[in-house]
């Protein structure tokens, strides 16, 4: 079977072409290299190098792949980013999807596994969050993610394009060989700076609000690791083919940590100590993200194996000492 991935330079998209790879799949990967990392693709997958709004280079994908599904990774995911330069998530995130899809119904390929995201469901009124709740985004990046969940239901229905929108919660951790992980420039992302400031490359890191209602004042995430999104990838695909059915689900561990207690198990982990400062609140943060997957456990059959706050550290932490720039080996 022939999977296209897109965005699979990316973090999440590098992981599972990894796992695609490994379970017998070809693949080919398109990335623009915005977020990617041309190092992060695994040797046997094709690249190309390119851009998904550019028509006459998707279609030429299509053309020379006799592609039976697509992966859809690419994308802007930086909340703040967001916030800052909304009409940017527009373009990139919706317009590519857009034009994505006019590919594939071109080719006929009618089947898609997308990256959604849990900021689809804003500041969430209750405590676990099912994917019955309630969508109200509380910043552009979610917005744009919900906004393609619906072009997805009217492509279904018009089109027969049948697809599978994964809800992630906060992806995180890295492939257990430590050869390739989470890489991002500028890095945003809490793990990342936590074990970044571990290792001496920042002199301290910065907890952003500590007056939100939870428990310790400061946000609450539900972190899945990338390698358990991988496998739901697969797994939504192969429900796709055998069910021909279109679906949402969930992607977490169901269990909620605070950005202090994320420093306090990576200071255990990686035996360092640190400089940790109060600053205020960022913008478009909800409080308190945390998944039920119930659906994805049923129906999927999938269940995360890295189902500890340490493992999923303990991996992050090796491909951080493995390369301390990432994929800038300088
Ligand atoms: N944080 C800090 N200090 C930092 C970095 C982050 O205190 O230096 C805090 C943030 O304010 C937030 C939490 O750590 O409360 C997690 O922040 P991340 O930037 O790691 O992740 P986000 O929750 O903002 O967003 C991530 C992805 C999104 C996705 C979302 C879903 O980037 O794409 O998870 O929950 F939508």
């Amino acid at each position: 079977m022939n999977v296209l991935v897109c965005g699979g330079a990316g973090y999440i998209g590098s992981h599972t072409v990894y796992e695609l790879i490994e379970r017998g799949y070809n693949v080919v990967v398109v990335d623009n290299l915005a977020n990617g990392h041309k190092e992060a693709v695994h040797k046997n997958a094709k690249l190309y190098l390119g851009d998904l709004r550019d028509s006459e280079f998707t279609d030429r994908v299509f053309n020379e792949n006799d592609i039976d599904a697509v992966m859809d990774f690419a994308a802007f995911s930086i909340v703040e980013g967001s916030m800052a330069d909304p009409l940017k998530y527009y373009d990139n995130n919706i317009y590519s999807m857009l034009k994505l899809l006019e590919s594939m119904n071109k080719a006929g390929v009618k089947k898609i596994v997308f990256s959604s995201t849990a900021a689809v469901y804003g500041e969430p009124k209750k405590g676990i969050i099912s994917e019955t709740d309630k969508t109200e985004p509380t910043n552009p990046y979610g917005e744009t993610k919900l906004a393609i969940e619906k072009m997805l239901k009217w492509a279904d229905n018009a089109y027969g394009i049948k697809y599978v929108a994964l809800r992630y919660f906060n992806a995180a951790g890295a492939h257990i060989s430590g050869k390739i992980g989470e890489a991002h420039s500028p890095e945003t992302h809490l793990i990342p700076i936590v074990l970044q400031t571990a290792m001496g490359k920042r002199e301290k890191m910065f907890i952003f609000g500590d007056d939100y209602p939870t428990e310790d004042g400061t946000c609450i995430r539900d972190y899945i690791h990338v390698t358990d999104l991988a496998d739901a990838h697969i797994k939504a695909l192969k429900k796709l083919i055998e069910t021909e059915q279109s679906g949402i689900y969930n992607l977490g561990n169901g269990k909620g940590f605070s950005v202090k207690q994320i420093i306090e198990t990576a200071k255990k982990v990686t035996g360092k100590d640190f400089k940790v400062e109060i600053q205020p609140r960022r913008a478009g943060d909800p409080s308190a993200l945390i998944a039920s997957s119930k659906k994805a456990e049923k129906e999927l059959v999938w269940k995360p194996k890295f189902d500890s706050l340490e493992k999923i550290i303990e991996t992050a932490w090796l491909w951080h000492k493995n390369n301390p720039n990432g994929y800038n080996n300088i």
